[in-house]
């Protein structure tokens, strides 16, 4: 086995910013308010925070937990972390979603920090100013290249500001732990803070008549908050509420592991696990819920919100309704909210970078100036597709393949591994080790049985929802043998396509939006595979000396 490098942590308090940083991210200001409102506000919630409880929460000790168990044999990337926690052979391979998860968030994550990036440039040089909505609208889709009918956009400022900010993560990244991502977290968590409470102080004080808002910002912060219990039998909202706590805590990524593997064997685990799991509650559910839901509810409505919320509204509305505060308040609140996703950002996409450097460290033997270079390039060829057939839905099929389904894969996969293979008494008394905090004992019931159990039905609930939505029916028209109807957004029915009538390659000579989804699952495939063979070689080369 190679040497232990000696990379660790600075202090305690700059590695809780760094993995609180990892996990706040533009999750929790874009992704959340989306995921929020439509799945009926107040109905979101307490699914929502049952899932942190139940699976969030464990999900973090686990991984921590791993990642310092395996970081005590040197490894820092999760195949060699797997490897050290059974027999198996196949282990590795499980722990090859931890690099390729990270590489194909990172390619298209990037590509949204880079617009956060632009978006701050173009409220400093006063671009947005006097603009109306239809107008930032448009300059949102000038901006993609994507206000065309081509089935390629090329978005020539975009590449640049894309180029920019990947050579930034790249530079930070090469500097190390302590002297990169841990500096950089400690002044952009706090700045990102205090650009939230702004934000959300100005939200909680709008007033119908006031500043040109229509409503109270109030109405959203009710429709937000105002619990409504039907919605606990709902499995549709049940599945976006775990698919939030996923992404937002950064679990089933690999990334929360590396960072954990530079730790001590007897540093704590249980208390910063569980510190930067609540920190990123408070940003998300406080801050991030504070922001676009109000502020766009008093201008528009909340019905205009409840039918036209998505990601891109962080980009496309909240500058113009920026414009009502007046022109130097406007650019103020444009350099605030795309400062604040931004730094948002980067804390995340520098954790999806760490982890892919490591193993190619440990795979390739290469420097960490050599890695940072490796996950550059990889970065930016799997970023090309996205920006340039982002209208063709690549970036979409990113983001669901391994920004959504391989997350719930490869957090089912380990949480079974380390309470059944590992065994629950070794996690158990792993995650116990050094901590900081008595964990209740009902935890590790939780973690034997909830969790996995939680996890299975989130898995097999999106793989094989039917179509109606009603699984009763569906079960008892299965034995009448009437068959199955996959939902179109089951896994099965985005795999087979269901809802497309037209799945031809090509139209009029031109390749159509099937076509680039099938390429995009071929190149996915073809890069699992060979993170696996890198993985598979490294060994058999270890296993031979
Ligand atoms: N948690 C981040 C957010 O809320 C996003 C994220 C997804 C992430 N996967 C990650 C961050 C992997 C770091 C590493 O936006
Ligand atoms: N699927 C998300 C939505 O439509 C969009 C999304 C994916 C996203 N990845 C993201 C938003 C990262 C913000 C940050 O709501």
């Amino acid at each position: 086995m190679k040497e232990i490098k000696g990379e660790r942590w600075g202090s305690r308090i700059g590695l809780i910013f760094a993995v609180a940083g990892n996990a706040v991210g533009l999750g929790n200001f874009l992704r959340f308010p989306a995921q929020a409102a439509q799945n009926g506000g107040g109905a979101f919630i307490i699914p929502y925070l049952v899932a942190f409880l139940l699976m969030g929460i464990p999900l973090l000790w686990v991984e921590w937990a791993i990642g310092r168990h395996g970081g005590k044999y040197g490894y820092n990337s999760t195949p060699g972390m797997f490897h050290k926690l059974g027999k198996g052979k196949y282990l590795k391979y499980i722990g090859v979603f931890g690099i390729f998860n990270n590489l194909v968030i990172a390619a298209y994550y990037c590509y949204i920090e880079s617009w956060t990036l632009a978006y701050v440039w173009h409220s400093l040089a006063g671009t947005f100013t006097g603009l109306d909505s239809n107008a930032i609208s448009a300059f949102f889709s000038a901006y993609l290249n994507i206000d065309n009918t081509n089935f390629i956009n090329i978005p020539g400022t975009g590449i640049i500001f894309f180029i920019l900010t990947l050579g930034l993560n790249l530079w930070i990244l090469s500097k190390g732990l302590s002297k990169g991502i841990e500096i950089v977290s400690k002044i952009a968590l706090p700045a990102l803070i205090l650009f939230g409470v702004i934000l959300a102080m100005r939200a909680f004080t709008l007033d119908a008549g006031e500043s040109g808002a229509v409503y109270d910002a109030m109405t959203g912060f009710n429709f937000l908050w105002t619990p409504k219990f039907e919605s606990l039998s709902d499995p549709k909202v049940w599945l976006a509420a775990a698919g939030q706590i996923f992404f937002t805590l950064s679990v089933g990524m690999g990334s929360i592991h590396c960072y954990a593997s530079y730790l001590r064997e007897k540093d704590d685990i249980a208390l910063n696990a569980s510190a930067a799991g609540w920190m990123n509650e408070f940003v998300e559910i406080i801050l991030g819920a504070s922001i676009v839901i109000p502020i766009s509810a008093a201008y528009l409505g909340l019905e205009w919100v409840r039918s036209n919320v998505g990601f891109e509204m962080g980009f496309r509305t909240m500058p113009s309704l920026f414009q009502n505060w007046g022109p130097v308040l406007s650019v103020i609140a444009g350099v605030v909210w795309f400062g604040l996703l931004f730094f948002a950002g980067i804390t995340s996409s520098l954790a999806m970078g760490q982890p892919v450097m490591a193993f190619f460290q440990q795979t390739l033997n290469q420097s960490r100036k050599k890695s940072a270079v490796t996950f550059g390039i990889l970065t930016l060829l799997l970023a090309l597709p996205c920006i340039l057939f982002y209208r063709m839905g690549v970036f979409g099929e990113f983001d669901y393949w391994a920004g959504t389904f391989a997350l719930v894969v490869f957090a089912t996969a380990e949480m079974i591994i380390f309470a059944w293979v590992f065994g629950i008494e070794n996690a158990w008394g792993e995650i116990r080790k050094g901590a900081d905090m008595s964990i209740p004992m009902v935890y590790k019931f939780v973690l034997k049985y909830i969790t996995p159990i939680f996890l299975i039905a989130v898995l097999v609930g999106s793989t094989l929802k039917p179509a109606t939505g009603d699984w009763i029916l569906e079960l008892t028209n299965l034995f009448n043998g009437e068959g199955w109807n996959f939902a179109a957004d089951s896994v099965v029915g985005t795999i087979l396509h269901i809802g497309s009538e037209n799945l031809a390659y090509f139209a009029n000579g031109v390749p159509t939006e099937i076509f680039f989804k099938d390429i995009s699952r071929l190149l996915l495939s073809i890069l699992f595979i060979s993170l696996s063979f890198l993985t598979y070689r490294h060994w058999k080369k270890e296993e031979s000396k």
